[in-house]
């Protein structure tokens, strides 16, 4: 398994992944308008066109995936600047997604080492990542000390949706617990 910068040509595996992810992580929790609204076609307009991070793009914002030995896409992550005004950390992951067969195998982890080292490098002190409060993933961010900090509601559709905000104040430390997991 490699964790690598994704390319833009990777916009499409991507964009597949995030579909097969979303139907598999939200279907049940979410409108089902909602999940069906999002194709691939959807996602590769929407990432082609909003999306920094990828390999070439000069930005604080990083786009990873994670690849296995035969250069499947099975899981990707996102992250850089903070990307929902009005909190005082200065980094936010964006994406997390990994294909629901290879999920519990540690790959999530190794993205968020590989999006932590990148938002050290860039001199970023803290982190927020925000949740659906239903989504199982929040015991992945607890794992990695992610304090639930911050909360706020979201609308999908006309249904509102409570969204943690799982914080860490001192992204080296995350790093920190990642490297005593590998230990
Ligand atoms: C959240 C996600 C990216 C984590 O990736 P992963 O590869 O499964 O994570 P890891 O294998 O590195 O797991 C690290 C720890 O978190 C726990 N964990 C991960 N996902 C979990 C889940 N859904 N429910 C409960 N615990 C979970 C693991 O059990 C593991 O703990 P352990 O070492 O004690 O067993 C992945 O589960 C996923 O893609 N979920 C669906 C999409 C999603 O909800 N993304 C988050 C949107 S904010």
């Amino acid at each position: 398994m490699i964790i690598r910068q994704a390319k833009r040509s990777d916009i499409e595996n991507i964009a597949s992944v995030q579909v097969r992810s979303w139907n598999t992580t939200y279907r049940g929790l979410l409108p089902d308008e909602i999940i069906d609204a999002r194709t691939v076609e959807s996602r590769i307009e929407n990432m082609s066109t909003h999306w920094k991070g990828f390999e070439g793009d000069l930005v604080s914002r990083i786009v990873l995936v994670a690849e296995n030995d035969t250069k499947d896409i099975l899981g990707f992550a996102a992250g850089g600047d903070i990307f929902h005004s009005g909190y005082s950390y200065d980094s936010e992951g964006y994406a997390f997604y990994v294909l629901e067969e290879y999920q519990q195998q540690g790959i999530g982890t190794l993205l968020m080492d590989e999006l932590v080292t990148f938002l050290v490098s860039m001199n970023f002190k803290s982190m927020i990542i925000w949740v659906l409060e239903e989504n199982p993933a929040c015991e992945f961010y607890v794992k990695l000390g992610g304090i639930e900090k911050e909360r706020k509601i979201d609308k999908y559709g006309e249904k509102e949706f409570l969204l943690i905000g799982y914080v860490w104040e001192d992204i080296r430390k995350l790093k920190k617990t990642i490297q005593k997991i590998y230990s």
